[in-house]
């Protein structure tokens, strides 16, 4: 369904800023990288404490605003949109864009007081609630019906309210009554984070299945049991299956029992993916062609290789070793660039109509081989830590780090590179889909003269 563009322009603002913000990122994990190679360096103005907030804010922020930016889009193109209150997209949009800047000015100023990955002062949480309030009375006052909807219509709606539910969680901590027993406290705190990860992973998957059904012209799967199946196994896991982000914690014995078997329902999906894989194949190669499409494939492939890693950490006696080193950044990372940034990246490339290009092809090999190199550089380091994390005879812990430079210095090489793509195939599609934009404004005005 066409869009007005002058509906567009808030939604396309916001996937603007998370370009922006995934800039800012890129630059601050580089610091971050070269602190890795050569320890100490910036030390004074920009300690890795001062760095590391400053990268993980940006690009956290710049999967938040990518996911609002290309969900309000999508609901518009669903056409369920209709009854949007465009006076309550921008004050969302004017709250956000405010409060992210003053996030990373706090975090130059050295001004802390959150937790980790919210580590600005607590009070900046505010607006934020309010901006994320705003958008889920929006999506709500779009809807003329909840009957017989597709399953990323739920997706969307589940995962705005459940973002929502799990950052005020995690601010539990400002209360006494949580924050005076440090397991309660640790326990809600990895708990939040686990589902919260969980939640926007709604809005990025649901978008994913818009994309599909758009791309294919049917929208056979996402009504299809299979598609509510699945949905209704990824709820389950976002509420239920942090537990092994607390398996060090001296908590109930139950509740472990509880979430380990919980994540290991994910086998289904992960079975899954191996089942219909000669199938996505045959389809990979139909649509390939299609610049969104490629990139859909790749987070396909990531999924695959995050999940095999998920599983392994999610076995109790692997995750004693793996817990606190680079294995979990792998995971992290593996996660939020291969599978969400990838699936930005298809959703940008739709949204901004930008044309297929030669350049951004060579660009996505270069990136996805780069971030298997920058992935495989960070398990190896995180073995290596685990082993001498657990061996009964401790060298000095700067012996182990001299041990890991070499693995060090690929992950900073293959993230310059990495970096570089991402930039590359960011300005590219900006530019392509301006360049675009204004040739048919052009042809327009034309033909009304
Ligand atoms: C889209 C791109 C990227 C995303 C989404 C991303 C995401 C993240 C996340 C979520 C973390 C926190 C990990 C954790 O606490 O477990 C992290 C940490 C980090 N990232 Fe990135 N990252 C990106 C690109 C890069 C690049 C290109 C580099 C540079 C080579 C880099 C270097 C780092 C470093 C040094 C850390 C700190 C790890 C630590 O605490 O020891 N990142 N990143």
């Amino acid at each position: 369904m066409m869009v007005p563009s002058h509906n567009n322009i808030i939604p396309k603002s916001f996937l603007l800023v998370a370009f922006v913000l995934l800039f800012t990122g890129l630059s601050f994990g580089l610091i971050g990288a070269l602190q890795y190679v050569m320890p100490g360096i910036l030390k004074d103005g920009f300690s890795f404490q001062k760095v590391r907030p400053l990268h993980v804010s940006s690009v956290v922020f710049w999967i938040i605003f990518g996911a609002i930016g290309t969900v309000l889009t999508y609901l518009q193109e669903h056409g369920t949109a209709k009854n949007y209150s465009h006076s309550l997209l921008k004050l969302q949009f004017v709250i956000f864009v405010i409060t992210v800047a003053a996030i990373l000015i706090s975090y130059l100023t050295g001004n802390f007081g959150g937790r980790e990955y919210w580590e600005f002062p607590p009070y900046l949480a505010i607006p934020l609630i309010a901006g994320w309030l705003l958008f889920l009375i929006n999506f709500i006052r779009s809807v003329s019906s909840f009957k017989n909807q597709p399953v990323y219509f739920w997706m969307w709606l589940t995962g705005i309210f459940f973002f929502l539910f799990t950052f005020l969680e995690s601010y539990l901590w400002i209360f006494p009554f949580f924050a005076e027993n440090i397991i309660k406290d640790m326990t809600i705190q990895w708990k939040s984070y686990g589902s919260m990860v969980g939640s926007w992973n709604m809005l990025i998957y649901g978008s994913g299945i818009f994309l599909m059904d758009k791309i294919s012209g049917s929208k056979d799967y996402s009504k299809s049991k299979m598609a509510f199946g699945l949905y209704f196994l990824g709820l389950f896991n976002l509420m239920f299956n942090w537990g092994h982000h607390i398996y060090t914690l001296p908590t109930a014995a139950f509740v472990k029992y509880i979430s380990y078997a919980v994540s290991m329902t994910e086998l289904f999906i992960f079975g899954k993916i191996i089942y219909d894989w000669k199938s996505s194949i045959t389809t990979a190669q139909k649509y390939f062609n299609r610049q969104s499409y490629m990139f859909m494939v790749a987070a396909d492939a990531w999924v695959f290789l995050t999940l095999s890693l998920a599983i392994c950490m999610s076995v109790p006696a692997i995750n004693l070793y793996t817990h606190g080193t680079h294995i979990t950044v792998a995971h992290t990372m593996g996660a939020t660039i291969g599978i969400n940034s990838m699936l930005l990246f298809a959703f940008a490339s739709d949204i901004l109509t930008a044309p297929s290009s030669k350049f951004i092809r060579i660009w996505f090999w270069i990136i996805n081989i780069s971030l298997f190199v920058f992935w495989i550089s960070l398990i190896i380091a995180g073995v290596y830590k685990s082993i001498w994390q657990m061996s009964a005879v401790q060298q000095p812990f700067g012996n182990m780090m001299r041990g890991l430079h070499p693995f060090f210095v690929i992950f900073f090489i293959s993230g310059i590179v990495l970096a570089t793509g991402l930039v590359a195939v960011s300005v590219l599609m900006i530019k392509r889909s301006f360049v675009r934009a204004t040739a048919s404004r052009n042809d327009l005005i034309a033909n009304v003269q």
